[in-house]
């Protein structure tokens, strides 16, 4: 099983690390711009072998995609991270045409790839990859699901004072600060629902607080996070290199599902062996439908900035 993950930065690195420590994976090509910059990085993570106990065997290279043929799956985490006070959206201007470029090198080396997005704004960056490399709909998927889900269990289980590994929910829509949709009506604590602990003013506050967990860690450590962004990534690469059929929340082309066309945006699908094995179309609420459709309107507006 061949990985290849563009971008040696933050996210890059800590996805390739989580990968590893994995150990599903036989190789993870680490591709950069900056000249060393993934030999380097990927010779610190193969030291961490014998500690970390994995045989994946992880290589650097500056911006050579032969190096990345025929890899199983590719991640693109190349791009600019926002600042403090920066949407995900203002990073279009420079991370279109880095994704575009991206994009299209990692297809023309290994055309049966499975390509996963995470450059932001990541749900454009994806409906930009569809646009440009003509992968099969089912083999192009977008991070940001997986990671805002994690954020919203973590402030769940603060709000209710229970361990996070009691705890599950999930977040569709958007992956920004006002388009996600923290789905308060699935979340349960042991399969009990969570409105049975906390009051609907706290849980409106744990909402609120996951839509801006990106935003609240930029403001704390002066760019975006990389720790969760890169484990959100490695456990959809894992579901689809060890074909799990795991459910996660992923931004994927939408043909009509959940009313939704002609977008890339946060919906619940399986993944497995051929990427997105099904999109499960779930029963939502009339608010967080409506939600979900103001937040596809946001998705589409942003789209329209993408000049092909
Ligand atoms: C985040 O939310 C980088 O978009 C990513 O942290």
């Amino acid at each position: 099983m061949k990985i290849t993950v563009v971008g040696a930065g933050a996210v890059g690195a800590s996805c390739a690390e989580y990968i590893a420590i994995k150990n599903f994976a036989s190789e993870v090509v680490l591709l950069d711009i900056k000249k060393g910059f993934a030999e380097g990085k990927a010779m610190d993570l193969m030291q961490c072998a014998s500690l970390n106990g994995f045989d994946t065997k992880i290589t650097g290279s500056t911006n050579d995609y032969n190096k990345t043929a025929d890899s199983d799956i590719c991640v693109v985490t190349s791009g600019i991270p926002r600042k403090p006070g920066m949407t995900r959206e203002e990073l279009i201007g420079i991370n279109a045409g880095i994704v575009k470029t991206v994009t299209t090198s990692l297809v023309e080396h290994s055309p049966n790839t499975v390509l996963i997005v995470v450059s932001n704004p990541m749900d454009t960056m994806t409906y930009l990859a569809h646009k440009v490399t003509g992968l099969p709909k089912h083999k192009i998927i977008g991070m940001g699901g997986a990671l805002d889900s994690a954020r919203f269990k973590f402030r769940l289980a603060e709000a209710i004072g229970a361990p996070i590994s009691d705890v599950d929910g999930m977040v569709i829509g958007g992956h920004s600060d006002v388009g996600m949709v923290p789905l308060i009506s699935h979340a349960t604590r042991n399969s009990i629902k969570v409105s049975e602990f906390i009051s609907n003013e706290r849980l409106e506050k744990v909402k609120q607080d996951t839509k801006v967990g990106g935003a609240t860690l930029t403001k704390l450590l002066g760019t975006s996070a990389w720790y969760a962004p890169g484990a959100a990534v490695s456990g959809l690469v894992q579901a689809i290199a060890c074909d799990q059929k795991k459910i996660f929340p992923c931004s994927v082309l939408l043909e009509g599902e959940y009313g939704l066309s002609d977008l890339c945006i946060g919906v619940p699908v399986v993944l497995g062996t051929d990427g997105i094995e099904d999109i499960v179309e779930i029963e939502l609420s009339d608010s967080d439908k409506a939600h979900l459709y103001t937040s596809a309107e946001g998705v589409k507006k942003t789209n329209s900035l993408l000049e092909f």
